[in-house]
């Protein structure tokens, strides 16, 4: 279902103003489908904050020699279960052990279970990447975007083409 174009006025300033016209012109798309870009990157930003479904690599690098480290660490990722998607484990020489965890759960307990694992004692480099597992929002399909740009590149700038794509569908 396509939500129906709402337009509203943005103020903002000058040399910024010029700086995203710089980027219009580069990429050959308009004002709106980057603002659009911008706002959908933030929409998802904001839902893995606030604890959407989300996939997760989480990175450790820890001294296997601290007294029940390993213990703890492995024990930890029985009692997520399924949560734990995939573990890569290198020893990386005598000491150090590099691990890093796929999981999968909500973004917040994500989050938190990386804070509690990176502030384990014997655990000393270490980090996070969450990723809001959702599919893309709908927006002007790839394919056509993908070809204007080509498009540019074949013949300049003789023509306009960013707000094709969905009219030349519906003929
Ligand atoms: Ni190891």
């Amino acid at each position: 279902m396509k939500s129906e174009l709402v337009r509203f006025g943005v103020a903002m300033e000058e040399d910024l103003l010029a700086a995203l016209d710089g980027i219009v012109q580069d990429r050959g798309v308009t004002r709106s489908e980057i603002l659009r870009d911008l706002v959908r990157a933030e929409v998802v930003r904001a839902r893995v904050g606030k604890g959407a479904p989300a996939v997760a690599t989480l990175t450790l690098v820890y001294d296997h020699h601290v007294r029940e480290l390993t213990e703890k660490l492995t024990e930890f990722q029985h009692r997520l279960g399924d949560g734990v998607r995939s573990t890569l484990h290198i020893h990386l020489d005598e000491n150090r052990c590099l691990e890093v965890i796929v999981l999968h759960g909500r973004s917040d307990e994500l989050k938190r279970v990386a804070d509690r694992l990176l502030a384990t004692r014997g655990v000393t480099h270490g980090g996070i990447e969450i990723i809001a597992d959702e599919p893309p929002q709908k927006r002007a399909p790839a394919p056509a975007r993908a070809r204007a740009r080509a498009h540019r590149h074949e013949h300049a700038q003789e023509h306009e083409h960013a707000p094709a794509p969905a009219r030349a569908r519906r003929r």
